[in-house]
């Protein structure tokens, strides 16, 4: 069976000594077992963060890398400068794709960069509002995949993670209540589009793997019913990460929530 992840992005959130002094409250929690928990703060604050977590349990991600190992690419960092740092990097962010237009090219060279470092590469696939509208979904979610991962041996592909991150269904990271949530079967659907995919092209073992997270307005109360989805490994939240009180209940409720099957209409 496949562990629990639950990843913290907190965006552009925080300042160095505010990122700090949250991630050494959060590292003084008692993990529990089953469950993998990390938090994905700004560039700025890693370095001090990985210090400080060193011989915790709480792991490390970083929001965001270039593909090129070095050079001159004034104000980008690389993934070998993530390296005894991070464990994991957001690739493909919802964000990343819409705000900085990345392509699904510039997505697929960072995914290898990042395993070449040795990074998990948490890719993130989402359709926007009108997509969803057009019932372009399942293309849009296999493009970004299949292309993402082509650059991947199947024996990679089985150790990165993906987030199904509806764009439609990321909040402003202050309130969940002024937009759509995608609802478990949202989920659980895009669990079997991507392991469907990668089943075909990678094999069914490889596709049994792979960690599939969902990110969009996941929060304490609705995180049993996503974790419930036997396709889902865990979540990935922005808003409700930033404070102990919304964030921890969700790593307990991964550690007590027995996924079951539940049928979708395709
Ligand atoms: P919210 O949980 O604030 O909707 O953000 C989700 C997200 O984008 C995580 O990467």
């Amino acid at each position: 069976m496949r562990s629990k992840l639950i990843l913290g992005n907190w965006k552009m959130h925080f300042t160095v000594k505010q990122a700090v002094s949250f991630a050494g409250k959060l590292a003084a929690k008692p993990i529990p077992e089953g469950v993998t928990v990390g938090v994905i703060p700004h560039a700025l604050a890693l370095s001090e963060i990985a210090t400080l977590l060193q011989k915790t349990g709480l792991k490390l991600g970083a929001q965001n890398a270039y593909f090129q190992d070095e050079g001159a690419f004034t104000g980008e960092i690389s993934m070998p400068m993530l390296r005894g740092i991070a464990k994991y990097v957001l690739v493909g962010h919802s964000e990343r794709r819409h705000i900085f237009h990345e392509s699904n090219e510039l997505i697929r060279h960072k995914v290898a960069a990042a395993v070449r470092s040795g990074i998990i590469p948490v890719l993130c696939i989402g359709e926007t509002l009108v997509e969803r509208q057009h019932y372009h979904t399942k293309q849009v979610l296999t493009d970004q995949l299949v292309s993402g991962i082509a650059d991947l041996t199947s024996e990679e592909v089985a150790k990165i993670v993906v987030a199904y991150e509806p764009d439609w269904a990321i909040s402003d990271g202050k309130s969940f209540a002024k937009h759509d949530v995608a609802t478990p079967e949202d989920a659980q659907k895009s669990s079997d589009i991507i392991r469907s995919n990668i089943s075909e092209l990678y094999g069914q073992e490889v596709a049994k793997k792979v960690k599939v997270l969902y990110g969009g307005s996941a929060n304490p109360d609705n995180a049993a019913a996503f974790l419930k989805c036997d396709g889902i490994d865990g979540l990935l939240p922005g808003g409700a990460s930033l404070n102990m009180a919304t964030f921890w209940p969700m790593v307990e409720i991964a550690a007590t929530t027995v996924p079951t099957k539940i049928n979708v209409k395709k």
